[in-house]
């Protein structure tokens, strides 16, 4: 056996552990730190610091174009940082907060342009996690957080996730075990007196129906500077994701060096994971990016995957493999 080489360093990583204090220290110094939450794990700083901020976009290498979502640990921080709230969306946040939801409201000046890359409109969300609930309720600002991966990758779904790829950055990531949704938060807006979701998620076009206004549902669209969240591309893995009939695209490809994710049923693939054995949709989108990025770790070359049931938040699934196969 080869002896160990003094000359290799390996890279520093982030603590990982629940310690709110330290938590509260490093955001209070404008510090990055790695959060999580029950839809994914999060990359937070002070959301009115934009020294923090910055290092933000640094760290995921995302474009400025792209605006943050502000959490807010406290229901009435909402009417602080926004003003001019649609009746109907106070009502929709105090139904499902916390939780996978965020709303668009006009935004405080007090929120720096960089947070919402000089939009007028600010993304809020109270998110459904003890311990960031907790983290937040401690703070005297928002925490403006992205999902803590790399701009255009799969969502970071545990603490290990967060580590992996953006451990070398940061201090600490908050343990909160593993999320339990798995996609993004719902997010929408009204517009001409229509509920519009921008982003699928856990809070369904269903829940939304019941508010008395019609829901618009987003087709996912192409990358546009002022539509912001719809990027085409986004949760991808690095390898191809082609998105068909299971069973004939093995069969086109049977010289190839395949990964199958599957819903429910097994295709009896070398390499493969099914999303729910018991053909459940909300288990199927906790597993959705963890299964992802194990086969993306595989020794596949490409990715085979099947859209699930459009039943409740497999809407949110099948956008988010969607957008996984337009690479
Ligand atoms: O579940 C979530 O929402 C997670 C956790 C960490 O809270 N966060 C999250 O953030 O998914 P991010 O940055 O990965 O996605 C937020 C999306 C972006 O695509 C952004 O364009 C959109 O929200 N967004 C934020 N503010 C917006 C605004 N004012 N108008 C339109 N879209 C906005
Ligand atoms: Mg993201």
């Amino acid at each position: 056996m080869d002896s160990p080489n003094p000359m290799v360093f390996l890279p520093r990583m982030a603590q990982i552990h629940s310690d709110i204090q330290q938590a509260v220290k490093l955001l209070n110094e404008g510090n990055l730190v790695g959060i999580p939450t029950e839809t994914v794990y999060g990359l937070a700083a002070n959301a009115l610091n934009s020294n923090a901020v910055i290092k933000i976009f640094e760290a995921k290498n995302r474009p400025e174009f792209d605006p943050l979502i502000v959490h807010i640990g406290r229901f009435k921080d909402l009417e602080k940082w926004t003003t001019d709230l649609h009746p109907v969306l106070l009502q929709i946040a105090k139904k499902y907060w916390p939780g996978p939801l965020t709303i668009l409201g006009k935004k405080n000046p007090l929120i720096p342009d960089l947070v919402t890359s000089g939009l007028d409109t600010v993304g809020i969300r109270m998110p459904n996690h003890p311990v960031t609930l907790a983290l937040l309720q401690q703070l005297d600002y928002p925490l403006a957080a992205p999902s803590a991966n790399p701009f255009g990758y799969i969502s970071p779904t545990s603490p290990e996730h967060v580590n992996a790829q953006l451990g070398e950055k940061i201090e600490l990531i908050l343990d909160g075990g593993e999320s339990n949704v798995g996609v993004e938060s719902t997010i929408i807006t009204i517009e001409n007196n229509a509920i519009r979701i921008l982003r699928q998620g856990g809070i369904t076009e269903k829940d939304l129906s019941t508010f008395g206004l019609p829901v618009l549902a987003n087709e996912i669209s192409t990358s546009k500077p002022n539509a912001p969240g719809q990027l085409i591309s986004h949760y991808a893995p690095r390898k191809p994701l082609i998105c068909g009939d299971i069973a004939s695209l093995i069969a086109q490809n049977a010289d190839k060096k395949y990964a199958v994710l599957a819903f429910s049923k097994t295709y009896h693939a070398p390499i493969e994971r099914l999303l729910s054995v018991k053909a459940d949709v909300s288990e199927a989108a906790q597993n959705l990016f963890r299964m992802m990025r194990e086969l993306d770790q595989s020794e596949a070359d490409i990715i085979f995957c099947e859209l699930i049931p459009q039943d409740g938040i497999g809407a949110a699934v099948n956008d988010r493999i969607k957008r996984a196969s337009k690479h």
